[in-house]
């Protein structure tokens, strides 16, 4: 009998505020969109991965998650998260995977299993970073990462010194527009980079600090509806990471492009290329300034399920399987 497949499917991500900052046990808001990874898996007498020999040594994100596989398998991939572009298709990745190899396995995990699942992968292709990629590609919706007081607490997760407790939020009806640079910029050594100004300067222990106070305030006029002030802050967070150095000049040209047009703009993800976020009223004007700038709009689609399992195996276009990305 040929072995069934098992397929599971698990939302890109977008940060609202808050990246780089969450590594240092700051707040974030990040929503789930509506683009998504799916995954299938089938027992095999060979390893492939969408129709060619996987080498386990090239997907240290597939390598983590079978760690504990004893037999071979066939997995298939299709993807509409640009990879390597802060849209947390590492994540979603990892967490589609996770999912479709424990239904073939007979199930057990729970949300919170396959966050730490998808995010133990995160760590060991990339070496470094917080688990909120992992939570708003599990949960979908939107979450937040320490706020204080805040209700409806997901889960929390610790690793070293730092905690994050993550908690679900109401999907606020706002309407943002992505614009992807279509420069690939792998998360690992934005991350780093930040680490090493953090280890040798001050100055930049000051700037995550204001980062987490934007990101507080931003949340509170996000559960305002308040595009105003959410904007503005998310302007001035940009500014905040361009100094920590992930920007760069192409998105700070389609950041430059949609601010006439929006609430606010900033670089979204773990930046150094990939993607910027806009709030805006017009996202169509938007997506028309990002285009003659030469990125690739996407206007977002929030309020969407997280990672599930879906019926058919995984057709459509085969994804460029991240390595370290974003
Ligand atoms: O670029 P992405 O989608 O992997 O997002 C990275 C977000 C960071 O805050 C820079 C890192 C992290 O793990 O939180």
């Amino acid at each position: 009998m040929t072995p069934e497949w098992y397929t599971a499917s698990a939302p890109g991500k977008f940060v609202v505020l808050g990246e780089h900052s969450v590594v240092y046990g700051k707040p974030a808001v990040v929503l789930a969109t509506n683009r998504r990874i799916t995954c299938s898996v089938r027992r095999s007498h060979r390893n492939s991965i969408n129709g060619f020999y996987l080498d386990f040594s090239k997907q240290p994100h597939i390598n983590y998650l079978t760690r504990d596989t004893s037999y071979c398998l066939d997995i298939l991939t299709t993807s509409e998260v640009p990879s390597g572009a802060g849209m947390g298709s590492s994540a979603a990745l990892s967490a589609a995977v996770a999912m479709a190899l424990d239904a073939e396995r007979g199930g057990g995990l729970d949300e919170r299993g396959f966050v730490e699942e998808a995010y133990n992968a995160e760590l060991s292709a990339q070496g470094t970073g917080s688990p909120m990629d992992a939570s708003a590609c599990v949960h979908g919706g939107g979450v937040a990462i320490n706020i204080p007081d805040e209700p409806n607490e997901l889960w929390t997760i610790s690793r070293g010194n730092r905690t994050w407790r993550v908690t679900d939020i109401d999907v606020p009806e706002l309407s943002f527009v992505i614009g992807n640079t279509g420069v690939k910029a792998p998360t690992g050594p934005q991350v780093d980079k930040v680490r090493r100004y953090f280890s040798r300067n001050g100055f930049a222990g000051e700037i995550i600090e204001e980062m987490g106070s934007v990101t507080l305030e931003g949340f509170k006029a996000l559960k305002r509806g308040d595009s105003e002030l959410l904007g503005r802050l998310m302007t001035n967070d940009h500014k905040l990471l361009s100094i920590l150095g992930v920007s760069c000049k192409e998105l700070n040209k389609l950041v430059n492009a949609a601010l006439p047009y929006s609430y606010g703009a900033k670089l979204t993800g773990s930046g150094g290329g990939g993607c910027m976020v806009a709030l805006t009223d017009s996202p169509e004007k938007v997506a028309e300034v990002i285009k003659s700038r030469g990125g690739t709009p996407y206007i977002m689609k929030s309020g969407v399920p997280g990672l599930r399992m879906e019926l058919n195996p995984a057709s459509g276009t085969p994804m460029e399987i991240p390595t370290d990305e974003a």
